[in-house]
């Protein structure tokens, strides 16, 4: 298992290019078993829950090559249905092969992904909405059971916004018979994104990036190329670290327009920010001042870099109050945040975060992705000595070589075997 290292202290500069997105890349994936043929797919992030999609997929009989930055996705011939539990347990978005599955073959069993470190993360939201559609559905033995003769289209209102859940649903419903209309819908980049690819299939989809989703079943659906976005965590993972260091960092290869939310807090926080077509320079202030902040879904502040901008705040003039209101427990950097120093207290979905001069050095790790990302940042400005960041697997889950990134824009950080 690796850990990472950092001596903090050194201001950020310099350029830094941001990956493909993790989010939009693995329903992309999915995608591709809707239909046979050679998907080629560009700036696809070098990620765990990348390859994990893959490995499952590889047992589905899906079979991958990269080439030269292209990934060629065939499905040609499809020889299973299952996902099963030793990978599901390891990523939650395997779930986004159930509408795929059951549009291309009629059946899917995939393993329930159970609770997560953010939380109790219920699918009840994917299975309605299948219901809805036609599709018999039993849970035995920790499984979801599917299948459906013919899909039909739906009218389905989702209680919450679900983003993966509108994911699978899309999927689900481009080949059904008829029109599926869905209401409060996931707006995420992500969610067009997937629209996009799915439309250079062949698919009839308008209105994502609204609320309302409508798709009209189509007969046949075609192999595609297409090119995933930029991520935008990733993105804001990297200005945060800018504006907490002090530094002058140029985030290139971004949508500034994902990043309106944290450019926003940032701004308030007494960063300066420079926006162009496809890049955001950062410069930090010599004072961070304290924003009070409020999780939403898109184009709300992302739920994905609370807990980053909660590093930031721990070290801002002032009071922050932080309420997160995507995920009911995603607090779980707190306690170790307060290893190395910070002042937060947490209260039901709040914390308040009281900001102190300095953070100081310490060992510490997290189960979650986004937690070990404000670790690493935590780490960047830590006083006296060395920070430890250990559990490396989750945040190799979804940044793409972080440590190579913050060492390039000049920060004492390396990797280590444990
Ligand atoms: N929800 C339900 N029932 C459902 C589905 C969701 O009640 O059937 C609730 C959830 O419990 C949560 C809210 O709806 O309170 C929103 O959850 P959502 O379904 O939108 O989350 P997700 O689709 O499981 C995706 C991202 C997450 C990101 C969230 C919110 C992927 C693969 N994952 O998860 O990304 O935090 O949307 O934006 O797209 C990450 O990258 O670190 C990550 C956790």
């Amino acid at each position: 298992m690796d850990k990472i290292l950092i001596k903090g202290g050194k201001p950020l500069n310099g350029n830094v290019k941001v990956s493909g997105a993790k989010n939009a890349a693995l329903p992309i994936i999915a995608a591709c078993l809707l239909t046979g043929g050679s998907h080629q797919l560009q700036n696809v992030p070098l990620l765990r829950d990348i390859d994990t999609i893959k490995r499952i997929m590889s047992k589905l009989g899906v079979t991958f090559r990269d080439e030269k930055g292209t990934l060629e996705v065939n499905s040609d011939d499809l020889q299973g249905h299952e996902a099963p539990y030793d990978l599901v347990k390891t990523m939650r978005a395997s779930i986004l092969l159930l509408g795929p599955l059951l549009a291309r073959y009629g059946s899917a069993k995939i393993s329930l992904p159970g609770g997560c470190a953010i939380g109790a993360r219920p699918i009840n939201l994917h299975l309605k909405s299948l219901a809805s559609m036609g599709v018999d559905i039993y849970l035995d033995h920790g499984y979801v059971n599917a299948s459906v003769g013919q899909l039909k289209g739906a009218d389905i209102f989702f209680d919450v916004a679900t983003v993966t859940g509108t994911e699978n649903i899309m999927m689900a419903a481009v080949t059904a018979r008829g029109k599926t209309v869905l209401k409060n819908t996931a707006k995420e980049p992500e969610i067009r994104d997937l629209a996009d690819m799915l439309r250079s299939m062949g698919a009839d989809i308008e209105g994502d990036g609204t609320d309302t989703i409508i798709i009209r079943g189509v007969e046949d659906l075609r192999p595609a190329r297409h090119t995933i976005i930029p991520d935008r965590i990733e993105a804001g993972t990297f200005m945060i670290a800018a504006a907490m260091t002090g530094g002058h960092v140029t985030v290139e290869g971004c949508r500034p327009e994902h990043q309106e939310a944290l450019m926003e807090k940032l701004e308030a926080a007494g960063a300066n920010i420079k926006v162009k077509e496809d890049s955001v320079l950062v410069r930090g202030p010599d004072t961070i001042e304290s924003v009070d902040l409020k999780t939403m879904p898109f184009p709300g502040f992302p739920t994905d870099l609370q807990a980053q901008f909660m590093a930031l705040m721990c070290i801002a003039k002032g009071w922050s109050m932080i309420r997160e209101t995507v995920f009911e427990n995603r607090f779980i950097h707190v306690s170790e945040l307060r290893r190395m120093g910070a002042d937060i207290e947490i209260n039901g979905n709040q914390a308040l975060v009281r900001g102190k001069d300095r953070l100081f050095s310490a060992p510490v790790m997290a189960t979650d992705l986004r937690a070990s990302a404000s670790l690493v940042l935590a780490g960047l400005v830590a006083e006296g000595g060395r920070t430890e960041v250990q559990r490396i697997y989750h945040l190799d889950r979804g940044y793409e070589a972080l440590e190579k990134k913050f060492k390039n824009l000049g920060a004492n950080i390396w990797r280590e075997k444990e």
